[in-house]
């Protein structure tokens, strides 16, 4: 027998790309989903679908807001306990607050202990996918899977590889990041909903032949994802060309040595060169953009409007613990803010899809999750649109669907996440 169920709401499904069509006009509400064997099954009208399953258990949540649960797709969760540190920008943030923090990720329990505090936060702000880098520690990379496996999740990462300018005690070596990160990928990749993301922390913590070895790991897996940050703060660049005198810019740090190419995923790329726009272009590379992190750590205004109209696939990610928030709808307020500094306000829409569609695809996860769809797996979120006084005062007099989500995106936090299922599973 399937295990079946009925969710009732407004459900919403995207149909298309709202940076390709008319935003407003690029999903379709509907009255209920029918999740069969943690997939979405159909969706429809109430009645039709109770017709279509007349068994399956009817779960109704009024006008609340069915959507794809939220994927983030840039995050640190070994930085959850020093998210909110003051005064730094991003090599002086890393010395003084990121990196004492990592080295005490290569004691196993206090890697569980924050894995378990990390979903914690993430499943009560809506985020059903993460894609986290680790510490250098393979104990960390243990924790984060085990967990995100204990709970059923679709989950992402792997361990930072740094082998120089890092403190004594956050280094490993050319051949130990090889070495422990194809362990790492062998053991975790594709068991369950898991996957291991070969993961160079950025080029100035990595020799060129640690940069090069996993180059090599990266061409032995072409089925992983590759992560790492580019161009994220304007002295960070300087730096760069400065530790790479050959390299022609940023991007060229990471192409020289076989880590450029479609399955990569760059952090930040908010200041590119016109030959790091078209390289990144050429491979189909995926950024990702990072709002909250970005404007807390001062980093600048990534183009979100130039970017999708050059056509690439953006993700949209907390950055925890540079972000300053865990929530996705904190991270869709501060993309509309960025938006308006860059001259184009985002639609509702958009930043909707950018959390949910866009970040999937970026992952090259768009058929698996991120929208609510027949065939996607059942992670999904029931969103209440008047989440607080304010709000609902505001969603009041909204006049479409869109008027009434955007209230929700710039001022709601996890009280308007209502519920969290995965795979179908109520949490
Ligand atoms: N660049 C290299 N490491 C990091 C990190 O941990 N956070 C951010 N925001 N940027 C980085
Ligand atoms: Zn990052």
């Amino acid at each position: 027998m399937s295990e079946e169920k009925i969710i009732t709401g407004r459900v919403l499904s995207f149909s298309q790309s709202p940076f390709e069509s008319a935003p407003e006009k690029a999903a379709t509400l509907y009255e209920a989903v029918l999740v069969r064997d943690g997939h979405v099954a159909t969706v429809g009208a109430a009645g039709d679908l109770r017709r279509q399953a007349p068994t399956a258990e009817v779960h109704a949540y009024g006008d609340a807001l069915i959507t794809a649960g939220f994927v983030d797709a840039h995050a640190h969760y070994p930085q959850t306990g020093i998210i909110a540190s003051w005064g730094k920008r991003l090599i002086d943030w890393l010395n003084t607050y990121t990196f004492p923090e990592e080295m005490r990720f290569a004691d196993l329990a206090y890697a569980q202990d924050i894995a378990r505090r990390y979903f914690d936060l993430t499943l009560q702000n809506g985020t059903t996918t993460t894609v986290s880098f680790c510490t250098i520690h393979p104990e960390s990379v243990d924790a984060y899977f085990e967990e995100a496996s204990a709970r059923g999740l679709r989950a992402l990462g792997g361990k930072t590889c740094m082998d120089s300018n890092a403190p004594e005690g956050l280094r490993d070596t050319a051949q130990s990041a090889y070495d422990n990160s194809k362990r790492l990928l062998q053991k975790w990749n594709g068991q369950g909903r898991l996957s291991y993301v070969i993961t160079p922390r950025f080029s100035p913590t990595s020799t060129p032949e640690q940069l090069r070895a996993l180059g090599d790991l990266w061409a032995e897996h072409p089925e992983c994802l590759m992560q790492t940050h580019l161009s994220e703060q304007v002295d960070e660049i300087e730096w760069v060309k400065s530790l790479f005198p050959q390299a022609r810019d940023y991007l060229d740090t990471y192409e020289a040595y076989g880590l450029l190419g479609e399955r990569g995923l760059y952090g930040h790329a908010i200041h590119l060169e016109p030959r790091e726009i078209d390289r990144l272009k050429e491979v189909s590379a995926s950024l990702i953009h990072c709002p909250t992190s970005n404007t807390f750590i001062g980093s600048g205004l990534f183009n979100m409007t130039q970017r999708k109209a050059d056509g690439f696939a953006v993700g949209l990610a907390t950055d925890t613990g540079g972000g300053s928030s865990f929530s996705m709808l904190r991270s869709m307020a501060a993309a509309y803010e960025i938006g308006q500094l860059t001259g184009t306000p985002l639609h509702p829409a958009q930043l909707y899809w950018l959390a949910t569609v866009g970040s999937a695809q970026s992952l090259h996860l768009g058929d698996k999750i991120g929208n609510v769809i027949p065939g996607m797996e059942a992670d999904l979120i029931a969103l209440d649109l008047a989440s607080t006084p304010a709000i609902a005062q505001r969603a009041n007099r909204a006049e479409d669907i869109w008027e009434a989500l955007f209230p929700t995106i710039m001022m709601g936090d996890d009280r308007a996440i209502k519920q969290v299922w995965v795979t179908g599973r109520a949490l």
